[in-house]
């Protein structure tokens, strides 16, 4: 069943020196309860993309729906609810005074989920549930590893009770192992709640852990969508063939390492 369909989707940004076209007629569909991994160089317009799908940011043109609903620029409380955002950064989007568990709760509040009294226990939930301690929404930001913050900014999407999560680049400030570990939770939550990804990334390896499919972009445009297996071993473009062979090479030690922490073997 389709989740998120996405026609023609344009975006181009007026600037002093010229239009930037960042997006250029997408097409393409993400299933419920798949990853759908987005790769592809910097500035190939994969936050635009995103910001789109989240409705932060207007379209230029084309057509967005959800569950066969079309979603309307000014998206509704409901619509807002359903799609959530994971960042790459999660310091900045959280405040440096506010405690954790208050962070977490604000989806909460916004979108009025639960009654008022029910909302700490969801907060409680959410960090369980990403295996952060309760006791850690009472501290603040600065005093978490990065892992751990990356493990809030999972949480609070969460709390909200989406659908649809849009992670942009969510482990590529993280190292290796730390990644991997993350990655794991993700799969987890993915499997047992039966979310639907949209994982930005650039780094083709995290592609080969968490994806069912992959879309390739480059300067904006669409140029291959297919099977996580086949964009490995039958790439159609020349751009997927040069983005694969990009990939660095990892020793075998760490490759198998991180393979046994995604559960992959
Ligand atoms: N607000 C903006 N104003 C003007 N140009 C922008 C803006 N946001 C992004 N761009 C441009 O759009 C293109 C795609 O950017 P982006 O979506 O951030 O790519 P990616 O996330 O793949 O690195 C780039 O050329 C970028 O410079
Ligand atoms: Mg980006």
């Amino acid at each position: 069943m389709t989740l998120l369909s996405i026609k023609e989707l344009s975006k181009t940004f007026r600037t002093p020196s010229g239009p930037v076209h960042a997006v250029r007629e997408v097409s393409f569909a993400v299933n419920q309860g798949e990853c759908l991994a987005i790769v592809g160089e910097s500035g190939s317009g994969k936050t635009t993309l995103a910001h789109m799908i989240l409705g932060v940011l207007a379209r230029t043109s084309g057509e967005l729906s959800f569950d066969e609903q079309p979603l309307p620029d000014k998206r509704t409380m409901a619509n807002r609810q359903s799609i959530q955002l994971v960042q790459q950064n999660p310091l900045s989007s959280l405040n440096p005074k506010r405690t954790i568990g208050a962070s977490v709760r604000l989806g909460l509040d916004t979108y009025q989920i639960g009654d008022k009294s029910a909302r700490w226990k969801t907060v409680g939930a959410a960090l369980d549930a990403v295996g952060l301690e309760p006791s850690l929404g009472k501290r603040v930001p600065a005093t978490l590893s990065g892992g751990q913050r990356q493990r809030v900014g999972i949480a609070r999407a969460l709390a909200c009770n989406p659908r649809l999560l849009v992670l942009d680049e969510p482990t590529s400030a993280l190292d290796v192992l730390v990644q991997a570990r993350i990655l794991q939770l993700l799969n987890t939550l993915r499997r047992e709640r039966g979310l639907t990804y949209i994982f930005i990334t650039h780094d083709l390896a995290v592609v080969r852990n968490v994806a069912d499919r992959v879309a390739v972009f480059q300067s904006g445009q669409l140029v291959e969508l297919n099977s996580t297996d086949a964009i490995f071993t039958d790439p159609q473009s020349t751009y997927t063939r040069q983005l694969i062979g990009a990939v660095p090479v990892v020793d075998d030690t760490e490759l198998a390492l991180r393979n046994k922490l995604v559960g992959n073997q």
